[in-house]
């Protein structure tokens, strides 16, 4: 069974004012070696990958599964949301619940991209499965990620040490949700 049970996937892509969210596509390959290749991007999530290595092993289509959202701004890729299924979650608080992700690339940050994108895939999270709440792990020294977190209805659950460093874990029920 995939992370979105029974969810229809891909969804028709998802407008904003700005942006589209939809499913990954072979165009979007060189965005994804940026924003894997990328130490800013990646600073607080295990460091960057070799591009030489991300050139050789990405599949020609990257990141396809249910829940992984391309963001595109006027045709081109700017970043990723991810809705995953937590599983092997370390937090009891947060297993098997999904969990929301966001990377975009560092010249489209400060825009108000990220949370427009964000809000769109929760929105349409609670259109698909109703009532399912949404976790977020993110450490507590990224302070963009942190106000972002805020900013999309997320409370902290427990912050608790992991890879080296502290770690929040945040909850946003699905009663929290955006207009
Ligand atoms: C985390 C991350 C997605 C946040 O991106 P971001 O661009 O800072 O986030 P937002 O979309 O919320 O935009 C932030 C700013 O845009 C500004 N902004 C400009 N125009 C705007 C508009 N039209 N609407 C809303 N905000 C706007 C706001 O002032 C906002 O600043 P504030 O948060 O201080 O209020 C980004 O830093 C990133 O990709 N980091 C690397 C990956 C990562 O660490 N991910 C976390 C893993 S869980």
């Amino acid at each position: 069974m995939d992370d979105l049970g029974a969810t229809v996937w891909p969804p028709a892509p998802i407008r904003t004012d700005r942006l589209v969210l939809r499913e990954p596509e072979a165009r979007d390959r060189a965005a994804f070696i940026e924003l894997l290749a990328s130490p800013e991007v990646n600073a607080y999530l295990g460091g960057p990958r070799q591009r030489e290595e991300l050139e050789r092993e990405l599949p020609e289509v990257p990141e396809q599964w249910a829940g992984s959202f391309v963001v595109e701004l006027d045709g081109e890729m700017i970043g990723q949301v991810l809705l995953r299924r937590a599983t092997g979650h370390r937090r009891p608080a947060a297993a098997g619940k999904l969990d929301l992700g966001y990377l975009f690339l560092p010249q489209a940050w400060g825009c108000g991209y990220a949370a427009e994108a964000c809000a769109a895939a929760l929105d349409w999270l609670a259109g698909v499965l109703p009532g399912e709440p949404a976790v977020l792990t993110t450490q507590s020294a990224n302070a963009a990620s942190m106000r972002l977190a805020a900013k999309l209805g997320f409370t902290e659950v427990e912050r608790f040490e992991a890879w080296d460093a502290e770690q929040w874990l945040g909850m946003r029920k699905a009663a929290a949700l955006s207009g």
